[in-house]
């Protein structure tokens, strides 16, 4: 068996087309031709963005006593996103063709020439000097709260969910008696109305965040820094993603966002044109947050340490990951196609950790009689007490492994003549094909254990 690596514009291509052929993602609204940058995710989809977020919640909340949970609202006062800098800064410049109407990103290389002069020239109609000079375009989704569309009652779809656990910032403390050193972790919905997305599930106008905020005294923060960049990698390969796919990029001064003194990306390498890109990020953005929302709001929101009697405004350490960009990072890293010997047909496999499969165990009756599909019928209810399994009766068994390899079952257990008589049952390993017998009782807890490692 040999793996034939692709090229990466292939992959992404074969990707897409796999998600909507298994039901891990579909195009959202599809039937009316499409919603521009937006998925829904389907069965197998939401099992697996479901297991890459529970991990994370679980390494980030669960496991630890020094991060706490939060769940803050979409929407949010409007002032938010002023404190924040968003409405002033989280804009793009944009330049608009007069002919064609199309509109583009200021800094396009296909832009020939220079925008509002003669000599710029549409990358779309061709024509030249019917270029806009480039106006600037807020990514925040705006909207109304209740009746009345009028500029008092604007309210904003929120591009990030940080700002959430800012506001949040003494409720939790206080409720919590949280120290400093702590942290405030959330998962949710964010939305931002890029102007160049693409790339399947890369770049959207509607995501999932996974943020945390850790807050530190400000001498503390470039140790707290450290870590979180150490253990956020960490986090990855835990998904089953290769070492070698993952790197660091430190972000330099002109590239910092507002409210950065440092930042570093963590990125994976999804091949050919995309390349290596941020799926991470790892910020020291200092007391900039808090110190805004402070002079914003009116209200004190400085933390009080009672061993030193001292009140200050703790600096913020934040990781933020998006649970989208994590799944297309962990799906294109497991695809493969392989050829199979002395066999003409090769197969396509999801190399996915047995964490994050969708389904864990597919489950046959090798025929369709003497009683083996009553056998496994048993057997699979048994074990989807444990975990998710599929129990699959139609077609050749070869091409019921197939189907499987193709949605990342780590395991298939397949009913047999053998089993009636002796009790035992196959498992067949998805990535080494070897299959090895074991009496049907000790079949949960194996592949349980196998999960687990
Ligand atoms: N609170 C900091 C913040 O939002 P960011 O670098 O803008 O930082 C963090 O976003 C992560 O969110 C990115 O690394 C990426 O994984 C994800 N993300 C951002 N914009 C996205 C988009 N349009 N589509 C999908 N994921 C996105």
């Amino acid at each position: 068996m040999t793996t034939s690596p692709k090229a990466a514009p292939e992959v992404m291509e074969k990707l897409v087309s796999l998600c909507k052929r298994r039901g891990f993602i579909f195009q959202s609204s599809e039937i009316y031709g499409g919603a521009g940058s937006v998925w829904d995710y389907g069965p197998l989809g939401v099992e697996l963005k479901r297991n890459i977020k529970e991990l994370w919640w679980n390494a980030m909340v669960r496991a630890r006593d020094d991060i706490e949970g939060l769940d803050a609202a979409i929407l949010m006062h409007p002032r938010v996103w002023e404190a924040s800098g968003h409405v002033a800064g989280f804009v793009d410049p944009l330049v608009d063709c007069k002919n064609c109407k199309k509109r583009f990103r200021a800094d396009d290389p296909r832009i020939k020439g220079t925008p509002g002069a003669p000599d710029g020239q549409c990358p779309a109609c061709g024509m030249k000097g019917t270029l806009s000079e480039p106006r600037q375009f807020n990514l925040m989704f705006k909207t109304f709260m209740g009746p009345v569309e009028d500029s008092a009652s604007v309210a904003y779809l929120r591009p990030e969910t940080a700002q959430g656990i800012y506001v949040n910032f003494l409720n939790v403390q206080q409720s919590t008696r949280q120290k400093v050193p702590f942290g405030i972790a959330q998962i949710g919905k964010a939305f931002r109305n890029e102007i160049t997305p693409g790339n399947f599930i890369f770049r959207t106008r509607e995501f999932e965040q996974m943020e945390m905020q850790f807050f530190v005294e400000p001498d503390d923060a470039p140790k707290w820094f450290d870590y979180w960049k150490a253990e956020r990698m960490s986090w990855h390969r835990s998904l089953g993603i290769d070492q070698a796919r993952l790197s660091y990029h430190e972000h330099s001064g002109a590239e910092l966002a507002h409210y950065a003194k440092a930042a570093f990306d963590i990125q994976f390498d999804f091949g050919g044109t995309l390349g290596s890109q941020e799926i991470e990020g790892i910020h020291n953005r200092g007391d900039f947050d808090l110190t805004q929302h402070q002079a914003f709001s009116g209200k004190k929101l400085e933390y009080f340490d009672q061993p030193n009697n001292k009140r200050f405004l703790p600096w913020v350490i934040e990781t933020s990951v998006g649970a989208d960009r994590t799944t297309l990072a962990v799906l294109t890293n497991a695809y493969r196609e392989e050829s199979v010997a002395g066999e003409d047909e090769g197969r396509t496999v999801l190399a996915l950790s047995p964490l994050i499969a969708p389904i864990k165990a597919g489950v046959f009756p090798l025929v369709k009689k003497d009683g083996m599909p009553e056998m496994a019928q048993k057997l699979s209810a048994e074990l989807r007490a444990a975990f998710p399994v599929f129990y699959d009766d139609s077609g050749a068994i070869g091409r019921r492994y197939r189907r499987q390899d193709e949605v990342g079952t780590p395991f298939c257990v397949t009913v047999d003549g053998e089993s009636l008589a002796e009790g035992t049952v196959t498992i067949r390993d998805r990535d080494t094909l070897q299959q090895i017998r074991l009496p049907a009782e000790q079949v949960r807890a194996h592949i349980s254990e196998r999960i687990a490692r």
